[in-house]
């Protein structure tokens, strides 16, 4: 890799890309970054393209016409359409897992026979496709069940039954009403697993990790962990409840076997691999894998990456990190969403968003943009229910905190919204 001289394509449009954009914008291998479709902050690191994030031959051509390096792949959309597979086949980059390997996110049955198969520890659980044997099955798992749906629905396709009464709803909804279509025709049932979330990411060749610090998103709108779920609220980095031992832990007994039995199945995964955990009292278990980057906790994690992000995404292109060497800094970083007012159900677009300048120059501070565009007069409006993630990093948990809401302060729109406890069970331990 030579000096300025690579041209990298971003796929996507949220806070989740900005924040990659702007980690690849500081490397010194790069000389032009492309976004599609990117949003109104992006247009700070990078060329907006309008190309939609899941038009894959639209962005192979663009691919091949502009000379892209290298392509980094944001949501999941794109993978679930085999967008790896169409890049690597026309002989280019492109760091993501291929379609076949991105099923472990795209399938909750098929994530959670890997975990059987690797021996990782996950909460029990049955399968189902008839309501009636659904509904018997819910004797074996007490009064508090979770119900998910196989398929992807969007972050809601996951119920944390409180009764029985919910439980019965939930399993007919799905499997009766079809809320999520074919995504629900098959449905999990499993047991309700108590403790604290964190998240793990890593970085993965096929057969090597890096491993990222630990994160924790804030998924529900509400204080205090209230009302519904949402993409995310906000996210902090490092997780207090992950001690080092037990980071280690999971590299080697989640990580690489999950690797290891994804080649065995002939399904080699590259890629960005997310374990979502409960930490329980008797130890981590894994609720979820996604094949990509969270969105927000992205955002923290590469403020406090001191490495040059290319190379390991390169290596992840190529199927070789083994000789990449990545570098985190000691600094909390925290990341707090500003959302548009009703989201996660419906909200307004269009309005004015003040104070970014003054937000986004503060030392230790990023204001990554998700839900925002340009209006005809050049003005930045909101475009979305994730509207910003104003990210900040600081010498204590507690420092990046006031720091994020100091930045929050100063942004206004009409129906701003955001979560005031972001990072705070952090400081209870
Ligand atoms: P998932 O997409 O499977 O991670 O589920 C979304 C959210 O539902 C998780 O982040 C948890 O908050 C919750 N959840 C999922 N499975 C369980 C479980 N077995 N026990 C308790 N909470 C769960
Ligand atoms: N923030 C959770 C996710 O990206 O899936």
């Amino acid at each position: 890799m030579g000096t300025n001289n690579l041209n990298i394509l971003v796929i996507g449009g949220g806070g989740r890309e900005h924040a990659l954009a702007w980690k690849i914008a500081q490397s010194p291998l790069v000389n032009k970054i492309f976004i599609a479709p990117g949003n109104a902050g992006t247009e700070s690191v990078a060329v907006n393209v309008p190309i939609a994030a899941d038009d894959v031959n639209g962005l192979l051509a663009f691919a091949k016409q502009n000379k892209i390096a290298l392509t980094v792949v944001g949501p999941e959309a794109p993978l679930a359409k085999g967008v790896v597979d169409t890049f690597e086949a026309a002989g280019l980059l492109i760091a993501g897992p291929s379609q076949r390997a991105a099923f472990i996110e795209g399938s909750k049955v098929f994530m959670k026979e890997i975990l059987t198969r690797a021996n990782i520890p996950t909460a029990r659980y049955e399968v189902h496709t008839n309501k009636d044997s659904a509904l018997s099955a819910l004797a074996r798992f007490g009064e508090r069940v979770v119900i998910k749906a196989d398929g992807l629905a969007a972050g809601k396709g996951v119920i944390v039954a409180g009764s029985r009464a919910e439980a019965v709803e939930a399993i007919e909804r799905m499997l009766v009403g079809r809320e999520f279509g074919e995504a629900g025709a098959k449905i999990i049932l499993e047991e309700t697993l108590d403790g604290e979330e964190a998240s793990i990411l890593a970085f993965c060749d096929g057969r090597n990790v890096i491993m990222m610090p630990s994160s924790q998103d804030h998924k529900r709108i509400g204080d205090n962990d209230t009302g519904p779920n949402t993409g995310g609220m906000g996210a902090y980095s490092p997780a207090p409840v992950v001690t080092q031992e037990m980071e280690r832990w999971v590299e080697k007994n989640i990580m690489k076997t999950t690797l290891a039995v994804m080649s065995a199945e002939g399904r080699p995964y590259k890629g960005i691999l997310y374990a979502g955990l409960m930490v329980t009292k008797d130890g981590p278990k894994v609720l979820e894998f996604n094949a990509r980057f969270g969105d927000p906790e992205c955002q923290p994690l590469l403020m406090r990456m001191k490495s040059d992000i290319v190379p390991v995404l390169m290596g992840i292109a190529k199927g070789d990190i083994s000789d990449v060497n990545v570098e985190w800094s000691e600094e909390p970083a925290v990341c707090v969403v500003m959302a548009s007012k009703g989201y996660p159900g419906d909200y307004a677009k269009g309005s004015a968003i003040t104070g970014l300048s003054r937000a986004g120059a503060m030392k230790d501070v990023a204001v990554f943009h998700a839900g925002t565009t340009k209006s005809s007069d050049g003005r930045i409006v909101t475009n979305g229910g994730r509207v910003l993630g104003v990210t900040a990093k600081g010498a204590t948990i507690a420092g990046a905190i006031e720091l994020a809401y100091k930045a929050v302060s100063h942004i206004r729109f009409d129906g701003a919204y955001h979560r005031n406890d972001i990072g705070g069970r952090a400081l209870v331990r």
